[in-house]
């Protein structure tokens, strides 16, 4: 048997989409196992989720370097795939050359449209009530060592209700998120 893919996921957010990874990945247990969660808060929920699904959690310590750190970290837990589910900051370009590529992450539009710098949380949605938009949705893609630019894995779509806020948005696009997300790391894994 192929052994299965070890993924390591990165955030600091809430934790919605780790949980959704988790979750996929307890129910298909051929796709990949999540090996490892790290964050840079203790506040952060996806500490909870590590805590919930029992997978070893670290904490990236702000005095000091991330780089050396998180390298580290992936080495020592044989990560075959990063995957960044709110983590805030630019991930170290020697991070990207040492997993080859294999870092993925998710933004909450339809990339290219409202991404880049300054385009996080809730400023993404209120980018795309103030500009009208019909549709808005989720993106999962490659990272580089720019801010939403690497190759479009996989998008969801869905309409923008009339009347809809910032924080409906949020949460129209989490929800479609917490599908696509599992769904895209386990065929990328798939297609490797
Ligand atoms: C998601 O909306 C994602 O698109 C963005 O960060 C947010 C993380 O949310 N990159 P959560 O912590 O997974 O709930």
């Amino acid at each position: 048997m192929v052994p299965c893919k070890r993924v390591a996921i990165l955030g600091s957010g809430t934790g919605s989409n780790a949980r959704a990874i988790c979750d996929f990945g307890r129910h298909h247990r051929d796709a990949y196992e999540v090996a490892l969660m790290i964050s840079t808060s203790l506040d952060a929920g996806i500490c909870q989720v590590a805590r919930e699904y029992a997978v070893p959690l670290a904490l990236l310590n702000k005095g000091n370097d991330t780089r050396v750190e998180l390298s580290l970290l992936l080495a020592r837990h044989e990560i075959d795939t990063l995957v960044l589910a709110g983590y805030m900051r630019l991930l170290p370009t020697a991070i990207i050359e040492q997993m080859q590529g294999r870092v993925l992450n998710i933004h909450p539009a339809l990339l290219p449209d409202f991404g880049g710098k300054g385009m996080y949380g809730i400023h993404v949605h209120e980018a795309v009530i103030a500009a009208n938009s019909l549709k808005t949705g989720a993106t999962v893609h490659l990272v580089t060592p720019a801010y939403d630019e690497g190759a479009i894995l996989a998008q969801a779509e869905a309409a923008v209700p009339q009347g809809a806020t910032a924080r409906d948005l949020q949460q129209i696009v989490k929800e479609l998120e917490h599908r696509l997300y599992p769904a895209t790391l386990s065929a990328f894994l798939r297609s490797e």
